[in-house]
């Protein structure tokens, strides 16, 4: 076990129907909301009008601001920070995925500074180091896909359209106080959506799986059952979408996958770092650039720890260890994710999104340029270098 300092004050209310709940919770944390959600929200516009009318019965005066897209802007984040300055809002409700709770953090934030939120965001190519907030307005939030699990935890992502660049603010002033957690309202997601939030939310889990701490006996039964929980419950989903008790699990799922209890003291998440460049390059889905960094990242970098890969092919696939050898053991296993991950329909390949071949210098240089350490290597365990990003992306096109 490494040394570790664990911390997570968010009150989370779960269950069917507890989105009702919005109107009491929102009232002891002030008089005047701001609601964060999405531009495109026809498919859960009832949602945010009977959310807007159980506010007001509570007596909690809100606003509107629906002009948050997938992989948020910081040109959005500035214009709703304007917003709740000139309206002097009390607290910011993010309702949608992480995108629009990311977005609803990150107002939060800079409602109380006149710092540029930008300057918030670690990663970014100027290497100038990250001004983290300190503080920010109340935030509840009310998640409607189960995915990145922004709900229980302090991180808000952030696209800079100017410069092509995405990355994340992180402070422990952006938790959320309450996430009410209504599985029933995930019912309505489109498919492609719900399939790439179950590859974000097995990704998270993976990534301190394969690229996290080596002693981590807990840590590593818990991420194997977030994953085997997905597993189960998406097909059963797909099956009929209507399936609450299996849209339960993946929603619970996904907040255990990133609020710290399978990390504890962990950090790293290289595999995002790939994936964010996709993103931020072709805006395609989170969960979709993540479906086709992990088989690539794994095909290359399973040499390098073979015992890591074999656990994962026993535990999660149950390959049998006696008859193969610890190479084969790993690319079956590795092989039998990618299975999973094509008959869920996501997507596996750059071509899969139209990325071409001819773009990977390009996104090479991006990584590189954006999360690489002083140490000129992207921080992971072990750390990989230029030439393996270069060797992930080829394999994420053949
Ligand atoms: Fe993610």
């Amino acid at each position: 076990m490494e040394n570790f300092e664990f911390f997570n004050p968010v009150r989370i209310v779960f269950g069917e129907g507890e989105v009702g709940r919005i109107g009491e919770e929102a009232a002891q944390y002030g008089k005047k909301a701001l609601i964060v959600s999405y531009k495109d929200h026809a498919f859960f516009s009832d949602l945010l009008q009977t959310i807007e009318g159980t506010l007001t019965k509570s007596g909690v005066q809100n606003l509107s601001f629906y002009e948050v897209t997938a992989n948020p802007l910081i040109s959005q984040v500035r214009d709703g920070i304007e917003l709740c300055v000139a309206e002097k809002i009390d607290l910011v409700i993010g309702v949608g995925g992480g995108s629009a709770m990311d977005a609803a953090k990150i107002i939060a934030a800079g409602a109380l500074t006149s710092e540029d939120p930008w300057n918030m965001v670690v990663n970014r190519h100027d290497q100038v180091t990250a001004n983290p907030p300190e503080e920010a307005l109340p935030l509840i939030m009310i998640p409607t896909l189960p995915a990145t699990g922004s709900e229980m935890n302090c991180c808000g992502v952030v696209t800079n359209e100017e410069t092509a660049e995405k990355s994340y603010v992180w402070s422990p002033c952006l938790y959320p106080k309450v996430s009410i957690v209504d599985p029933s309202l995930t019912c309505s997601l489109p498919e492609y959506q719900t399939v790439c939030g179950a590859a974000d939310t097995i990704s998270h889990v993976l990534e301190f799986y394969l690229n996290g701490f080596y002693d981590a006996d807990l840590n590593n039964r818990i991420q194997e059952g977030v994953i085997l929980t997905v597993m189960e419950n998406i097909f059963k989903v797909l099956d009929d979408p209507n399936n609450i008790k299996a849209r339960s699990q993946l929603q619970w799922a996904s907040i255990v996958a990133l609020n710290g209890w399978s990390q504890p003291g962990d950090a790293w998440t290289p595999m995002h770092q790939l994936g964010h460049v996709l993103s931020a390059h072709y805006n395609i889905a989170h969960g979709a650039s993540l479906s086709i960094i992990m088989p690539a990242w794994m095909k290359h970098l399973h040499t390098r720890r073979i015992d890591t890969y074999c656990q994962f092919a026993n535990r999660i696939f149950g390959v049998d260890e006696a008859a193969k050898s610890p190479d084969e053991l790993a690319l079956e296993g590795i092989d039998q994710f990618e299975s999973f991950l094509k008959k869920i329909g996501v997507p596996t390949r750059l071509s899969d999104v139209n990325i071409p071949h001819e773009d990977i210098d390009k996104l090479t240089a991006a990584v590189v340029k954006i999360s690489f350490n002083e140490e000129g290597k992207l921080s992971s365990r072990p750390p990989v270098d230029q030439n393996d990003i270069r060797a992930i992306f080829e394999k994420a096109s053949s």
